[in-house]
This record gives C-alpha cells, structure tokens and sequence, in this order.
C-alpha cells in the first residue's frame, strides 16, 4: 500500500536507501565475501563478451553497468535494446554470455531475444525483480533484485538495484578472475555510501521541489547532458521527466552539443548538468559556459569532490562507476514534482503501461 504516501512513486524513491542495506545484507557476507551462485561465475568467467540485452530503464541501467563490467571485471560488454537486437543480431562473439536486466522480468523484446539465445544453446541470466517471472524461468541463471514491489510506471528503485546488484557481479567475476582492482573495490562500504547519500538527496525534497518550480513551470523542453557515466544518467533522468511530466526532454553527451543540439538553446531553455565524471568534468564546464552563454538556465548537479561555487545539488561521496546511484535521485524527483505540477496522474503517465508485454 501507499502508506502515508499520495503516490507510490515518491514513495519507492524514498525506500531506495533500504534497497541498497538489502542488498548489501543479501549479497554479501559477513567475511566479506559474495553470496553469487558458483556455478554462474564459473560459466561467466569463460566468457569473451557480455552481452546486456533490455528496454527502458533497464536499459540504461545497463549502460551504467557496462563500465562497471569493463573496469573491475575486464571483460567486454555490448549493451543492446531487445527491440533491435533480436532482429538484427550482429555477429556474436566466440563465447558470448547474456545478461537480461529486467525489473518485471516479462518485457517481450526482451524475452524473444532470450527465446533465441536459449535456441542458440546460450549460457544466460536475468536480474529481475521478480524471482519466478518468464524471463527468470527462462534463462539459465537468475538474480534478484531485492527491491520490493514496484507499482509506479515510472522506474525508480528497481533501476538503482539494478546498477548494485550488477556491481555485485562484476566484482564476483573480478574476483573469480583473481583481479586485484576487484579485490580492492569495496561494495559494503559504497553500498553504505549510496544508502546515506540516497537518504541525504531524498531529505531535501523541499529544496528539489522548489528548483523544479523554478526550472520548469511553463517549460516545453529540457535537457540533461553530462559525460562518461554522467552521459547514461542524463538518458535515464530525461526519459523519467518525459513519461511522467510530459515536458520534451533530451539526455546527451555534452560534447555532442556543439555537433547540432545547441540550435535549440534559447533564452530560459533549462538545462540540468552533471558533474559527477572526473575525466569529463572540466569539459562539461565548458560545455556549461557555452549553453549559458546562449541564455540556457543551467542548474548543475556535481559531486562533492568536482563541486563548485553556485552549484545548486551536491552528490554525497561515492566512488564515481556507481554514482548514478545517488546521482538519479534528484532527476527522478525533478520528475515527480513537474509532474505533479502538471497535474498529471504521476503513477499511470497516460500511453505506458508498468510491464510491455507486446513485442
Ligand atoms: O520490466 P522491465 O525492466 O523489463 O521494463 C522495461 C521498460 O519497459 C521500463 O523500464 C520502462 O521504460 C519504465 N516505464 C521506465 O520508467
């Protein structure tokens, strides 16, 4: 039930800090070491490219996932939309390994691609956040994504476990793998970081509610950009406001502005930056002045560590290949306040439904 709560959007968005404790307790233990079934990490660990297959938001959070994969467990990643990869599958790799990632574990692109990775006799998992749904039936490995229920159409929770639990894998494979960099990254502790960071970003709602006001009332567009692992964030913080808000709203590279989209920055056109990648941050700044200059209304969103003066949302410390963790949770309440303020029915944005079960 909604509790206290007028919607259940605002309400998985608060329960994310809980989420990460669970799957901290969940997945590892008290020696430290993780709780992955060893039959999974012996079949992953053969293989010479991962291939993420989703829609939507778990799509992006594959995104994320993918540089976590690459840098703690060195292994190559392809990051695919079932709607196009089951129709135009590319030439696979000699040992291919799939993972799906799927809060319903019932989305139909997703599942006619596992149906021919399954024809192919292909070794797959499915991290959903429903244990015995089609897809988790279906494939040969499951993970759970411990988030509990998600009613509202729009992801929020599920997306935030779905980027923890693929830095549990990652750093069991890593560790199967005797790599050193995946020794040394210590999950129980950033699972802490994002739980309290998350807690810190949901208790200054009144602030975030007010910055949306400011930012949006009567706005058409928006855009979110950021670089490196700021650039798979801004996908998922624009997708949020436009299913539930209905304002247009692009995420992009930041350096892919000059290269045709700052044509459409106008006096007043709201732009949310991020600020959270070391390599990109001073190019982002830069990509901030020249949308400024061109009369953008620019609120940023920067880590501590990269933080300026005038910045208007600070990101708690958290080691920067999880921090769309914390870094979602001020997009995903711009969302729920434009929306809101729209008067919109902020659980069932009008055309979705919570699980796309047609291809
Ligand atoms: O259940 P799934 O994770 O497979 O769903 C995928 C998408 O349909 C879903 O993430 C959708 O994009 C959400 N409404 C986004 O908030």
């Amino acid at each position: 039930s909604k509790g206290t709560y007028d919607h259940y959007m605002l309400k998985e968005i608060d329960e994310q800090p809980n989420v990460m404790r669970k799957i901290s307790k969940n997945y590892i233990n008290d020696d430290g070491s993780l709780n992955v079934e060893q039959d999974l990490l012996d079949e992953i660990k053969q293989a010479d490219r991962l291939y993420i297959v989703a829609a939507g938001t778990s799509y992006h959070a594959g995104l994320v996932g993918r540089n976590i994969f690459e840098k703690i467990a060195d292994v190559p990643v392809d990051v695919e939309l079932g709607s196009e990869f089951g129709y135009h599958m590319p030439k696979l790799s000699k040992k291919p390994f799939f993972i799906f990632l799927s809060q319903s574990g019932e989305t139909a692109d997703s599942r006619q691609v596992l149906v021919k990775v399954n024809e192919m006799k292909l070794p797959s998992l499915t991290m959903t956040n429903v244990a015995n749904s089609t897809l988790s039936r279906e494939a040969t490995y499951t993970m759970e994504l411990l988030a509990g229920p998600e009613i509202a159409v729009a992801s929020t929770k599920a997306y935030t476990a779905q980027i923890a639990v693929e830095a549990v894998l990652a750093k069991a494979l890593g560790e199967a793998k005797d790599l050193q960099i995946a020794k040394e990254f210590n999950l129980k502790e950033q699972l802490a970081l994002a739980a309290n960071g998350i807690q810190t970003i949901v208790d200054e709602k009144d602030k975030i509610k007010k910055l949306t006001a400011d930012y949006l009332t009567n706005k058409s567009d928006a855009f979110y950009i950021g670089r490196g692992v700021d650039y798979a964030l801004s996908l998922e913080a624009a997708l949020k406001l436009k299913e539930i808000s209905y304002i247009h709203a692009e995420g992009f590279a930041a350096g892919e502005l000059k290269h045709g989209t700052i044509a459409l920055i106008e006096k007043d056109t709201p732009v949310f930056a991020y600020v959270n990648d070391g390599i990109g941050a001073s190019h982002t700044r830069g990509n901030i002045q020249e949308v400024e200059a061109r009369g953008a209304h620019v609120l940023v969103i920067a880590s501590q560590k990269y933080a300026e003066a005038g910045d208007q949302i600070i990101i708690p410390e958290i080691d920067e290949l999880i921090s769309p963790i914390i870094s979602i949770v001020p997009a995903q309440l711009i969302a729920y306040y434009a929306s809101l303020a729209r008067g919109n029915d902020v659980d069932k944005p009008r055309n979705l439904a919570k699980s796309v079960t047609v291809e």
